[in-house]
């Protein structure tokens, strides 16, 4: 059963994103910061030092980034650390973000990912088996939350052919002063222009294909401020980014990534993300809920 309207399927084809306002109302919202409020208290951080950036020299891609793909990790902001390696504040105010497990591992993150809307919207836009394969909770931290570069999502999450789909939800309003994501319409004609894999299939470490960074051409981007509950789609080609958070004010964002599962359609090996054999991608069933 279709979820999206023609219209809204239309807009999505033709700018490479979508926004659908009021797709989670205010208690959904509050029982995933709560959620992850809880998450982060009882967690063992003790040794837990891996920074993420987008930031094309400081990406570091290590054992414990990699095999992250059905685990609950913690990633730290690069501002978040003193001169001497120690925290400048609590852990729940030093985090980026949160991954790529959470959907599959956490019974409130699982309900909100698997939920049959998106698995309808997933089809409306041409997928047949629709399979979340990674999830993330971004913190983008008042003053310190930082910029995350212009990029594609099929850089990251490639299938060939592309059929990776982002769905974004922000948990507090979202403004340019405290980072909201800005979209280049129409940027997704070009295709995806660049991969970041593995060296080799079990290997850990990364590379860039091809290594040269692209200069991409922002004009005409728009900031998409969009209230808390707001669902946002990107096509995997879409040229998207969110800049520093400059603001005082928090700005939590829950995000997964659903690629097509279908026959015909290779997740190579090489991806930087993989899930261990006895754990293979779900696919979103088809179903009744609140459509
Ligand atoms: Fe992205």
């Amino acid at each position: 059963m279709p979820y999206l309207s023609p219209e809204q399927v239309e807009f999505y084809h033709k700018n490479g994103f979508l926004l659908i306002e009021d797709f989670w109302g205010e208690g959904v919202v509050e029982t995933l910061k709560n959620r992850i409020e809880s998450i982060v208290s009882t967690a063992d951080l003790t040794n837990v030092k891996t920074v993420f950036s987008t930031k094309e020299q400081a990406r570091r891609s290590d054992e414990y980034f990699l095999t992250s793909g059905r685990e609950i990790r913690f990633f730290w902001e690069e501002k978040a650390w003193t001169a001497d390696q120690q925290l400048i504040d609590a852990p729940i105010n030093c985090i980026n973000k949160i991954g790529h497990g959470l959907h599959d591992l956490d019974s409130e993150f699982e309900k909100v990912s698997y939920d049959a809307r998106i698995g309808a919207i997933c089809r409306d836009l041409g997928q047949q088996k629709p399979q979340p394969v990674q999830s993330m909770y971004i913190f983008k931290q008042p003053k310190i939350g930082g910029e995350v570069c212009a990029h594609q999502d099929g850089t990251f999450l490639y299938t060939e052919p592309q059929t990776c789909i982002g769905f974004w939800w922000p948990l507090h309003d979202c403004t340019k002063e405290n980072g909201c994501l800005w979209a280049v319409p129409g940027s997704h004609f070009d295709g995806v222009r660049r991969r970041f894999r593995r060296v080799a299939p079990e290997i850990m470490a990364t590379e860039f294909e091809p290594k040269e960074p692209v200069v991409w051409s922002l004009d005409g981007a728009v900031p998409l401020e969009t209230k808390k509950g707001t669902l946002v789609i990107i096509h995997t080609a879409l040229v998207h980014y969110s800049a520093e958070n400059s603001s005082a004010n928090p700005r939590h964002a829950y995000s997964i990534h659903v690629v097509d599962g279908r026959e015909g359609v290779v997740y190579p090996a090489d991806n930087w993300l993989q899930r261990p054999v006895e754990h293979p991608f779900r696919e979103i069933e088809e179903g009744a809920a609140d459509m």
